[in-house]
């Protein structure tokens, strides 16, 4: 098979960490490489050198048979190697159109945009990927999951000999990805070939015909898919065996005391009357597909988002939450699902980032900050939720996507939380830390916490909750015991096809 890129004995280091060390790697025309590691192996460093972001201490790039390298990620563009990058890189400001073609607009005469010519080429675009939007919508309007899809778009739009997606699924829904795997299959038909990194093994399987592993910046592995199972790639990517990835409960969820009480939550074509209880020590799902309004009705309870009406007890006491500032002072946690957008302050040291929510603890009276104690609770933050980082003062900016979101659990932990709500808890984290953070949620709810997580995964919500809800347009379609949890069963109440009744016993809020 021709090999159209053979990058060789790639390495690139940051103060105190090699992130590549030593990589080399060889892709085939029409091939899809899985990338795969740990967070923080080094898997974007390795596809920054390759995409003209960052310059590496050493590299050799060979491209189609010709030696190259790129000083920006125009360069490499040009050269023909397009990025997906893990964070999205989207203007809000700007319609779709925009994005796609930004700084490649079609120019008709008198050297002005031609916007027709515009509109036309990103409908075609988006067309081809079944998007049924508008190529004039703001792309502030939309989910993150058609965001992700729009960056999609337009890394191809470049017509790239090589596309590298850097975990392009994180924030689509089975449909999309669907989509978008019969799109990159269309694609590789036609010659372009693929680095995808992903931390669902799944996807190793359904897409990938050859599998890379890096460990510490360092090639763990590099088989053909058809040679290993699952269970390889995670003793490759983490060096042991997983034996619980949804953790274990300390002692069965028991408790009947209720900790947080929703009644008759209401907001125009969002969701409607929604009404639930939450146990103490109990994690309670939400199963729903994009759109359903389990992130909103999660957004609503903590005050970050509006509602029309309602009204939420904690501890049997009605409380008014009207932003997040109010949901601290009632301790409950809210881990959002965009971590960049509204979670973590990127430009801010780790260390800043965990006291964040609960910097008033660490305050004297006359106002300084009592640094030791804050670097002593860090330090042990660190530690506890295995976070790798060089320095307590790295800005967050700077940590690896799945440290990142790490980062954002030990911050809200730091309030010792009553409720969790905790939206898409494992979003890029490896299946290592994945196990530690159910670990985490589990140890929580045993300790008394009432926890609310919003997943698109089944098999997490299944692996880790007591109970589920399941939301279909914006409205609770039924709940699910846990001696009743099936994929099949929520998979019906999210799609609404069944009508399932709720047992008053557990879940009719009065
Ligand atoms: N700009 C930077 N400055 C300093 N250190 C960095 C920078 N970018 C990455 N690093 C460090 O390099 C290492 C590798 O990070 P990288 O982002 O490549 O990991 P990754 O494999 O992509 O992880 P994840 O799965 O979490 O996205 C980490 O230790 C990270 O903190
Ligand atoms: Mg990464």
């Amino acid at each position: 098979m021709e090999i159209i890129l053979d990058a060789r004995n790639i390495s690139k280091s940051f103060p105190g960490v090699l992130a590549v060390d030593n990589i080399s790697l060889k892709l085939c025309k029409g091939e899809i490489l899985a990338l795969i590691g740990e967070n923080g192996a080094g898997k974007s460093t390795l596809i920054n050198v390759l995409g003209g972001v960052q310059k590496p201490d050493r590299a050799q790039i060979i491209l189609n048979g010709q030696s190259v390298t790129f000083s920006s990620s125009d360069q490499a563009i040009r050269a023909g190697i397009s990025v997906v990058f893990q964070e999205l890189s989207l203007v809000d400001g700007l319609s779709i159109a925009e994005n796609i073609f930004a700084n490649r607009q079609p120019i008709g005469m008198l050297n002005k945009i031609n916007w027709r010519q515009l509109y036309q080429q990103t409908q075609e675009f988006l067309e081809k990927f079944n998007l049924e939007l508008n190529p004039r919508t703001l792309v502030k309007n939309l989910t993150m999951g058609q965001k992700q899809i729009l960056e999609i778009l337009k890394a191809t739009s470049t017509s790239p000999k090589v596309l590298i997606l850097d975990e392009p699924t994180s924030a689509l829904t089975e449909r999309e990805i669907k989509c978008l795997f019969e799109n990159i299959r269309m694609l590789r038909k036609q010659g372009m070939s693929f680095i995808y990194i992903t931390h669902k093994l799944s996807e190793v399987f359904q897409i990938a015909d050859r599998v890379m592993v890096m460990r510490d910046g360092k090639k763990s592995g590099n088989e053909r898919v058809n040679n290993v199972s699952e269970n390889d790639l995670i003793s490759m990517m983490v060096g042991r065996k997983i034996k619980n990835l949804y953790g274990i409960r300390g002692s069965a969820f028991s408790e009947t005391e209720t900790v947080l009480r929703v009644v008759g939550l209401n907001r125009k074509n969002v969701f409607e009357d929604v009404n639930l209880e939450l146990r103490k020590g109990e994690i309670l799902g939400f199963a729903g597909l994009i759109g359903a309004g389990r992130t909103e009705v999660g957004r609503a309870i903590v005050g970050v988002d509006p509602k029309d009406s309602g009204h939420i007890y904690l501890d049997g006491k009605e409380v008014h939450i009207n932003n997040s500032k109010d949901a601290i002072i009632h301790k409950i946690a809210y881990l959002t699902e965009d971590r960049k957008k509204d979670g973590l302050f990127e430009g801010m040291a780790l260390s800043n980032n965990i006291i964040a929510p609960s910097i008033e603890n660490y305050t004297s009276v006359i106002g300084f900050l009592d640094r030791k104690r804050i670097n002593r609770y860090v330090e042990s933050s660190v530690l506890e939720f295995g976070i790798t980082t060089t320095s307590i003062m790295k800005k967050v900016l700077y940590l690896s996507g799945g440290n990142q979101q790490k980062v954002l659990v030990a911050m809200w932990m730091s309030i010792q939380p009553r409720v969790i709500i905790f939206d898409d808890p494992t979003r890029g984290v490896d299946v290592g830390s994945k196990a530690d953070i159910y670990q985490i949620l589990k140890d929580s709810a045993s300790r008394g916490v009432g926890i609310i997580m919003i997943s698109s995964e089944l098999p997490e919500l299944i692996g880790v909750c007591d109970r589920i809800l399941a939301f279909h347009h914006g409205r609770i379609m039924g709940e699910v015991l846990h001696k009743d949890f099936s994929e099949e069963r929520i998979m019906a109440l999210v799609a609404g096809i069944v009508n399932a009744e709720r047992s008053q016993s557990t879940s009719s809020a009065r």
